[in-house]
């Protein structure tokens, strides 16, 4: 992403700790809590991740559970967008759509409101992290189920090995923050 300096994205770098092994053997977990723990680690990366979408006339940011709540609200405020929960099964109080994805083993759900998107609404799809793209890939098509327009993506940090964006609807722009 060009909108944050080459300064600032060490720096952002510096905050994101490896743990090794968490929580399979052979994962390297991306801790993203010292640049939470961070005051300008925080506020650098809110507005990156909601800089490339201003003026774009984003009507909700939908930010997938759980570590897409972290900056999902703040860029939704940033936006003055609103701000829509997508969970992991059986959280959701009221009527759902539910949309599935495959893992290497298996394969997970991922539920929205029904009355979360109306049609036509203009839509931003956060996460703290892309890998496979199967999670943000979900959303967009519960997104698309209600007639939402997919704008873009904005990720903090994209596993780009995995070529998880592959997954996303090629007419959203893509951001991320950090690629690996
Ligand atoms: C991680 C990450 C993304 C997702 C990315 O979430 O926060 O949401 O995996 O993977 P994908 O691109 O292969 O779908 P996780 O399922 O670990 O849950 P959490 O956010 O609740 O910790
Ligand atoms: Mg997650």
């Amino acid at each position: 992403m060009d909108s944050i300096t080459k300064d600032e994205h060490a720096f952002l770098l510096s905050c994101i700790r490896d743990i090794p092994d968490y929580p399979k053997k052979g994962i390297i977990f991306k801790d993203i809590t010292p640049l939470l723990q961070n005051p300008e680690a925080l506020k650098i990366t809110t507005e990156a991740l909601t800089r490339p979408y201003r003026g774009k006339e984003i009507d909700l940011v939908v930010g997938l559970e759980s570590r897409g709540f972290l900056f999902g609200p703040s860029v939704a405020q940033n936006l003055g967008a609103g701000f829509i929960p997508v969970r992991k099964p059986n959280k959701l109080p009221f009527h759902k759509i539910a949309a599935s994805y495959e893992l290497e083993y298996g394969a997970d759900t991922v539920e929205m409101h029904s009355d979360a998107v109306k049609k036509g609404q203009r839509v931003l799809i956060h996460d703290d992290l892309i890998a496979t793209g199967g999670t943000a890939a979900a959303a967009t098509e519960l997104v698309q189920k209600l007639g939402g327009e997919i704008v873009g993506y904005s990720f903090l940090i994209n596993l780009s090995f995995l070529n998880g964006k592959d997954k996303l609807d090629k007419n959203g722009l893509f951001e991320a923050v950090i690629t690996l």
